[in-house]
């Protein structure tokens, strides 16, 4: 895989040839060079920071997947390039641009944090780059910048954090108080938790942001231990969740219930240890899913990684589906957009996760689990939502 930083040597050199060939008079179309010329799918995900982890499941899982169905999209062979997004929303655009501009990648494949998602889409909704979002969960993305070429094979963060506001209710915690980053992440799945919370009867008694990506907790574990709550919501995710739990147990919290997106566990449970015992999380998918799909996806991905899989892997596995399918209807030329389009419009995931269909928004509709740590393992509970989908609110594909 190649990284880009700016312009890479080997696409300058592209360039070059490009205009070497424009100059004989030899202009290539789209197709002339079709099925011998390689796709180009570009990653936009971190490589380095609190989410590097997950970048790197995604990136695994999206390579399985292409590996396993022959290591071609549409019987072309493909040519990767990323770029570390370093999850820094500042920088959304000017790397999305390093793949769009600069390597005129036919698909993007990215990213994990909703600030810089929000860049991105900004830049290829004039691009017109067949965009899958593998992680980030920004309702806009799929809601009102929403558009026909950006897919999203994860979730929104008001899917994975809504349900669990029933969830607390029916085990009777009444007054709860919320924490995460100040981003539209965290922001996001406070709210949508507390819609739900509210909705069922429950009160959200102070609400605690922390800038991204602080991992400096202590002054409001103190604060929280003298609220005194009958739970504790929270939004956290790699690096910084698994600080979180750690950070919760040693306050001596463990007596107050702990509750989230499945982020708050998934990829970082084994090194939470003991910590993470109880903790109770409401996600789209789960290490123990007793299906035939997701065993098998598990042992492929512990053998090929020498690694367990997680919700992020899953989700850069059905990224690649997704686009396998796609690529498959239109026989590899990916610059026929609209059927491309279509074809992924209509693409049935046989995912780890359950199978699932997108909505009109392009965004998955799923079943969100009900899971709890238990003796070190993530145990699922039961169904929390079943085939929930986003309200996409403000969304109107043109
Ligand atoms: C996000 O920024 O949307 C985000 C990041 C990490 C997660 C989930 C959501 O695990």
């Amino acid at each position: 895989m190649d990284f880009v930083k700016g312009l890479s040597r080997r696409s300058v050199l592209q360039v070059g040839a490009m205009a070497a060939a424009g100059a004989s008079g030899f202009v290539p179309t789209r197709f002339a060079i079709g099925n011998t010329a390689k796709v180009k799918v570009g990653f936009l995900l971190p490589y380095t920071g609190t989410y590097a982890g997950l970048g790197e499941a995604i990136t695994n899982g999206f390579k399985m997947a292409i590996e396993e169905r022959g290591g071609k999209l549409g019987g072309r062979e493909i040519q990767y390039v990323a770029v570390d997004s370093e999850a820094n929303p500042a920088k959304g655009p000017e790397n999305t641009n390093k793949l769009v501009s600069g390597e005129n990648v036919d698909f993007i494949v990215g990213p994990v944090h909703s600030g810089v998602a929000l860049g991105m889409v900004k830049v290829v909704r004039e691009s017109g780059t067949i965009t899958i979002i593998a992680n980030a969960g920004a309702g806009a993305a799929t809601g009102p910048l929403c558009a026909p070429n950006i897919f999203r094979t994860s979730f929104t963060n008001w899917q994975t954090a809504y349900p669990m506001g029933k969830v607390a209710v029916d085990r009777g915690l009444k007054n709860v108080v919320t924490m995460s980053w100040k981003y539209a992440a965290g922001e996001e799945a406070l709210s949508g938790f507390e819609a739900g919370f509210t909705k069922a009867g429950g009160k959200v008694t102070k609400q605690i942001l922390v800038p991204f990506p602080s991992d400096e907790f202590q002054a409001n574990l103190t604060e929280i231990a003298s609220l005194k709550p009958d739970g504790v919501f929270v939004f956290f995710a790699g690096a910084g969740a698994l600080k979180f739990v750690k950070d919760y147990a040693a306050a001596g919290l463990k007596s107050i219930p702990l509750m989230g997106p499945g982020f708050l566990t998934d990829g970082v449970l084994k090194a939470q240890g003991e910590a993470a015992e109880g903790v109770l999380t409401t996600l789209h998918y789960a290490d123990a899913l007793d299906t035939s799909e997701n065993k098998v996806f598990r042992a492929a991905y512990a053998k090929a990684f020498a690694k367990e899989a997680d919700v992020y892997a899953v989700q850069g596995y059905d990224a690649a589906q997704l686009m396998v399918q796609g690529m498959a209807a239109v026989k590899g030329d990916a610059g026929a957009k609209p059927a491309l389009i279509e074809a992924m419009e209509k693409a049935v995931i046989k995912s780890p996760r359950g199978a699932f269909t997108l909505s009109k928004a392009h965004n998955p509709v799923q079943d969100i689990y009900l899971r709890q740590v238990k003796n070190g393992k993530e145990i699922v509970i039961g169904v929390a939502d079943k085939a929930l989908a986003d309200p996409a609110t403000g969304c109107k594909m043109a």
